[in-house]
């Protein structure tokens, strides 16, 4: 039959994963990816309104996004040429898994390692295309097991090793001197720093990153308020950007968006920056409330979200606050020390409150 002849063209690998899909319709407290919970200000909606008006959309976009590359530039340091761009970091994930993937010799497949939790994409992505994924599970206090990493290394000989810092979905940053001496170790594989969070952390890699060719810095707009434009980028050295750019389809990021972009790291940088204030400290707060419940532990934090242990039956917890109309997520698949936890992002006051109150009414 030609359906199975046609579906026996696709990839082996696409039997062992399944479509993300989201629920179609959100509940009141969307507590469950990790965006930004504060809608633009009416000032800043206006802002944008105008610059949209201005913009002329009958035409492609400018290809090379040259004034979101110099924003970029301006307000995270670089040259304009080390920033590829993509519609999210999800598009740079899968374009240095395109380009970057010549298996070492007498390998037959690239390598790319990664903790283990961590961020569902670097495995999806690279199973997608081919590669071999490698997960080194992370210590006790959800940090870099640095010996198991170094070890997993020198074995694999991998294209790429990912670290997301802070993590998602623990929440927290890993060592900073561990890091750094796997970078230093291996000079020949490419390390992908993802700062996705890294507003909330008040930390970076970039210094390293200008040190070192063999670092890179993964970065979005979609966890401080901008998760809707889809614009994501990579920093690395020019020689190796220059590669990336080839295999970049040449309008991956629209018009809009790239002007949505440069205004938020611009003009509305110091709003960011009241709304990424706010969460930190409703974080602090709630993760003080949570704790009060003895059935419920909170990890530190670097994050805009929280991990949370609860002893009871986590499916039955998370159908309760569904019912009253808060969604969290929890983790069904993967990792099975996440199978006790929920991970809870940092709403508004208001939502943080109301999840605190449901929660004193299912847990007593
Ligand atoms: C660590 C990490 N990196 C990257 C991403 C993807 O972000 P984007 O929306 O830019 O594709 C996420 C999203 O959850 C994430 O948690």
């Amino acid at each position: 039959m030609s359906l199975e002849s046609l579906k026996s063209l696709f990839r082996p690998e696409l039997e062992e994963l399944s479509a993300y899909r989201v629920p179609p319709r959100p509940p009141e407290v969307k507590l469950d990816a990790n965006e930004s919970p504060w809608p633009l200000t009416p000032e800043a909606r206006a802002r944008l309104a105008s610059v949209m008006h201005a913009t002329d959309i009958n035409r492609y976009p400018d290809g090379r996004a040259t004034e979101l590359r110099e924003a970029l530039a301006w307000a995270l340091g670089g040259s304009t040429d080390e920033y590829v761009l993509g519609s999210g970091s999800d598009e740079l994930i899968a374009l240095l898994a395109t380009a970057m993937c010549q298996p070492r010799d007498g390998a037959e497949r690239p390598a790319v390692v990664y903790p283990d939790p961590t961020f569902v994409m670097y495995g999806i992505t690279s199973r997608a295309h081919g590669w071999k994924p490698i997960g080194v599970p992370l210590d006790e206090r959800w940090d870099l097991d640095a010996d198991a990493m170094a070890e997993t290394i020198e074995r694999e000989r991998p294209n790429l090793v990912y670290y997301a810092t802070p993590n998602n979905p623990t929440g927290n940053c890993f060592s900073r001197e561990k890091v750094e001496a796997l970078v230093d170790a291996f000079p020949d594989t490419l390390h992908v720093i993802d700062e996705a969070y890294g507003a909330y952390s008040g930390q970076s890699y970039a210094t390293l990153c200008e040190e070192r060719a063999q670092c890179a810095l993964l970065g979005t707009l979609s966890k401080v308020g901008f998760a809707g434009i889809r614009v994501g980028w990579v920093r690395l050295d020019e020689a190796l950007s220059a590669e990336l750019e080839k295999v970049r389809q040449p309008f991956n990021l629209n018009t809009a968006s790239q002007v949505v972009a440069r205004l938020a790291l611009t003009d509305l940088a110091p709003l960011l920056e009241t709304q990424i204030t706010s969460i930190v400290a409703e974080r602090e707060r709630l993760a003080a409330e949570l704790d009060r419940h003895g059935a419920l532990h909170c990890f530190p934090s670097d994050a805009n979200f929280l991990l949370v242990r609860y002893t009871g039956d986590v499916e039955e917890l998370c159908r309760a606050l569904l019912d009253r109309e808060i969604a969290v997520r929890q983790f069904k698949h993967g990792n099975s020390r996440l199978r006790s936890c929920v991970r809870i992002t940092i709403g508004t006051p208001e939502e943080n409150q109301r999840l605190v109150e449901a929660l004193g009414d299912i847990l007593g």
